[in-house]
């Protein structure tokens, strides 16, 4: 997993380029590990043979620019996961039972069900049910949870619009612009923090944290939790979604809210059904768009196969903000005043740090960024191909992007673009 998500992607080694000739070096070591575990089996043979012709792939094509990683991860990489997973299987080697987000029997990575939304949660009682997720979708889209009875978490995170409002900012309840650009819920539940600045742990009490925001919500959890304690049809749903606690407690309200947000992941996407062997739901263009991402553009590098956000893999145990130097507006004249991570923590790196956030479902949670400066996903590509904020002539501190050029051609551009079209699960398409 790790030669596939940070190996082929140059994020272990973005500078010298080397990632084909280490990942080649890796795949060398371990069907040799596994052989002296078990000499004669028959998978095992196999998996040595899909590693020797890994191996000669990667020898007859050295360039980072030019591997296809499109055909390497899906002709050798997924079979050589797939046959170690069956391995473990008939040799009954148990997996080791942990709370992780990547589940332990996961064949490859781009299993419908290789995630856990269970790895992200901070306490056992916290873990996800549907009984709780169908509560939290009540909550969801309840006015009588704001302080004016009109406004619920769906008044800005949509459905339709894979849960954002495709506004550059909301407005407050005062009428004032939010700072912020609303960003998708989907997937949100794989990230080790909340919120474009990471202010928020978990996301318990990050719906807390809405709800009784002033601009927002305007509600208090208190008021909530007295109107559900009265109220018939949501006493129902709470012993069915808590049943073992006899009463309604308010953590159960946050609890329910976020057991919604972790049912937002579906995992099928055109893009997820070429991972599982589906040859043709992505063409030609798209394919290359892929193999740009994961290569010559570096966008992978942050934007972690497969959440495409920035938990890193393999562990998936971090989540990652980086410093792109995203504009005021497209205009590229300022730099967002926006200073991110740095409200809350003053190290000098951190200023204008931002989460990386998941490109699933980019395609129709437009504009774009934390502060929705860019309306197209041209205009995000063309930002990066100039060197982000430093690459428009910004005097960016503490970079974290590269600051060359991409010098991506047009056709190129077009085909980052086609690519990220294809992380739209199919609810939203
Ligand atoms: C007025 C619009 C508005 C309402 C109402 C609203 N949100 Fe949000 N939400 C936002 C904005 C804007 C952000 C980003 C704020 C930031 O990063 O500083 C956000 C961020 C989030 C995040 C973090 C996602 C991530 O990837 O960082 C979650 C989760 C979330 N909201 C859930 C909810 C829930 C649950 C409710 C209802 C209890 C809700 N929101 C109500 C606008 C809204
Ligand atoms: C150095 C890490 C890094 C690299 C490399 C990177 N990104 Fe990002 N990306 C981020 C961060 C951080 C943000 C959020 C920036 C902000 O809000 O100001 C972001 C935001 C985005 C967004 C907006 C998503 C949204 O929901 O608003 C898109 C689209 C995007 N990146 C695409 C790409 C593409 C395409 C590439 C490769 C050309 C790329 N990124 C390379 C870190 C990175």
């Amino acid at each position: 997993h790790r030669i596939l998500t940070l190996g082929i992607t140059g994020f272990d080694s973005p500078i010298l380029n080397s990632s084909i000739p280490e990942a080649r070096q890796s795949l060398s070591v371990i069907p040799e590990l596994l052989l002296i575990i078990q000499p004669d089996s028959k998978i095992l043979d196999d998996v040595k043979q899909i590693a020797a012709k890994a191996k000669e792939y990667c020898d007859s094509n050295p360039n980072f620019n030019t591997f296809n990683r499109v055909v390497f991860i899906t002709e050798y990489l997924n079979p050589l996961s797939q046959k170690l997973n069956l391995f473990q299987k008939e040799e009954r080697i148990p997996a080791v039972e942990r709370n992780r987000p990547l589940k332990a029997t996961a064949a490859t990575l781009f299993d419908e069900n290789a995630f856990d939304v269970n790895g992200f949660v901070a306490s056992n009682e916290y873990r996800y049910s549907d009984e709780k997720a169908i509560l939290g979708e009540k909550l969801f889209y309840d006015k009588s949870l704001s302080k004016d009875g009109n406004r619920s978490c769906a008044s800005c995170h949509n459905p339709e619009k894979a849960f954002t409002d495709g506004l550059k900012t909301n407005v407050s309840l005062k009428g004032r612009n939010l700072n912020r650009n609303t960003p998708t819920l989907t997937y949100a539940s794989f990230q080790n923090a909340q919120f474009w600045d990471m202010r928020q742990l978990d996301l318990e009490k990050q719906s807390v944290d809405v709800i009784q925001n002033e601009d927002e919500m305007h509600g208090s959890l208190a008021a909530i939790h007295s109107k559900v304690s009265s109220d018939r049809e949501y006493i129902q749903l709470f012993q069915k979604a808590y049943p073992k606690s006899g009463k309604t407690e308010a953590w159960q309200i946050q609890n329910a809210i976020s057991s919604y947000v972790r049912s937002l992941n579906s995992f099928d996407s055109r893009f997820d059904s070429y991972m599982r062997g589906n040859k043709n739901s992505i063409n030609a263009e798209e394919i290359q768009g892929m193999n740009l991402f994961m290569g010559k553009a570096k966008c992978a590098t942050c934007h972690f196969t497969p959440l495409f956000n920035g938990t890193v893999p393999p562990n998936f145990a971090k989540t990652e903000h980086e410093v792109v130097g995203t504009p005021e507006d497209a205009s590229g004249k300022r730099l967002s005043e926006d200073r991110g991570r740095y409200i809350f923590n003053q190290l000098p790196q951190l200023k204008g740090a931002f989460k990386t956030p998941t490109l699933r479902n980019v395609a129709v949670t437009a504009p774009y960024m934390h502060n929705g400066a860019f309306a197209t996903l041209e205009e995000v590509v063309e930002f990066y191909d100039l060197g982000g904020g430093t690459g428009l002539g910004l005097s960016v501190e503490n970079q974290t992007l590269p600051t060359d050029k991409l010098n991506l051609t047009a056709a190129e551009k077009k085909a980052l673009v086609a690519f990220m079209k294809t992380l739209t699960d199919k609810r939203y398409n």
